[in-house]
């Protein structure tokens, strides 16, 4: 199967993550890189780097990796070119709706496919958000970034046995209640239901609801260190006290690069016009693979 090519526009943080994504993609090929001042990479190979992306060969759709005020005119530009556009503006509410609509309005003037609000925040973590409402409809939605301060080692779950190193933290929810939560690096071969149920039920851990996350190595998380816990309770009313939890550990850069990837695979199936991840069904956002995911992943 022939390979899509990617151009890449602008190569700050996103931009480099697209292009390492796109050296390393089986489905995509990266046909070049576009700045402001080109001049050749080493990482990058034989391949282009040019000023404009009219310099490069057989290109298919570009991911816009500019900032935020010069999306839309650069992407209007490309448009008229009859090039496909993904981009991720850190946009929300109303301000990404205009955006969107201004793009809807041009990628069908240009008779294109776009795809807007394709990364991290906006992008996969507002489809969570979003189908977190939809299932929860009256609740409230609550989402905390973990900061490396509030992690400490905790010395009792480290003693329960299959538990090789421990990090917990204390997050206050919504409604003021305490939920801990620990982090565990589990001993080859140990049973992780066990592990998780012996430290709930440790006399240190009785008095608060307590959230056990195996990983793969305390001490990366220590490192790195970044996080979300994004979580939907229902209203108080609701008997049913539904709740859904998000707990999420990531490089926020590397995995925007990847929803734009999946756009980008998207774009062939797509008519002219805007669409957000919204507009997306995920078979679509899997590109030529979306059957095989629907039957691994439904
Ligand atoms: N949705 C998400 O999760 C998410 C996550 C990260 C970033 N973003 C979005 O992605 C975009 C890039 O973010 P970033 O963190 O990579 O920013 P960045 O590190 O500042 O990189 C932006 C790059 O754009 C180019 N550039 C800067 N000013 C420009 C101008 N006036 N005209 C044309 N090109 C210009 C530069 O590349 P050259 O020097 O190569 O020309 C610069 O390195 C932003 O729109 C940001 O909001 C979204």
């Amino acid at each position: 199967m022939k390979k899509r090519r990617i151009a890449v526009i602008g190569l700050g943080n996103l931009g480099r993550s697209c292009a390492e994504a796109l050296l390393a993609d089986p489905t995509l090929a990266l046909a070049g890189v576009v700045r402001r001042n080109p001049a050749p990479l080493d990482w990058l190979g034989d391949i282009p780097v040019v000023g404009h992306v009219a310099e490069l060969h057989a290109v298919d759709a570009a991911l816009l990796c500019v900032p935020p005020g010069v999306v839309l005119g650069m992407a209007n530009e490309l448009l008229q070119r009859r090039l496909p556009v993904v981009e991720c503006a850190r946009l929300h509410g109303d301000a990404f709706l205009a955006h969107k609509a201004e793009m809807q309005r041009v990628a069908r003037l240009r008779k294109t496919p776009a795809v807007v609000g394709a990364g991290c925040d906006p992008g996969i973590l507002s489809l969570f958000r979003n189908q977190f409402a939809l299932l929860i409809p009256h609740g409230h939605t609550r989402s905390s970034l973990h900061v490396g301060t509030s992690l400490h080692h905790s010395l009792a779950a480290e003693g329960i046995e299959g538990v090789g190193k421990a990090l917990a933290t204390e997050l206050k929810t919504q409604d003021g209640r305490l939920q801990r939560y620990v982090y565990v690096e589990l001993e080859p071969g140990a049973d992780a239901a066990a592990a998780e149920q012996a430290i709930r039920q440790d006399p240190l851990y009785l008095d608060e609801e307590t959230l056990v996350f195996p990983v793969e190595s305390v001490a990366t998380l220590e490192e790195t260190n970044r996080g979300l816990v994004l979580e939907r309770h229902a209203a108080a009313s609701d008997a049913g006290h539904a709740a859904l939890l998000l707990e999420a550990r990531f490089n926020e850069t590397e995995l925007a690069a990847r929803m734009m990837l999946a756009a980008a695979r998207a774009l062939p199936q797509l008519q002219a016009g805007a669409y957000s991840l919204d507009d997306l069904p995920a078979r679509v956002l899997w590109g030529e693979q979306g059957t095989s995911a629907e039957r691994e992943w439904i």
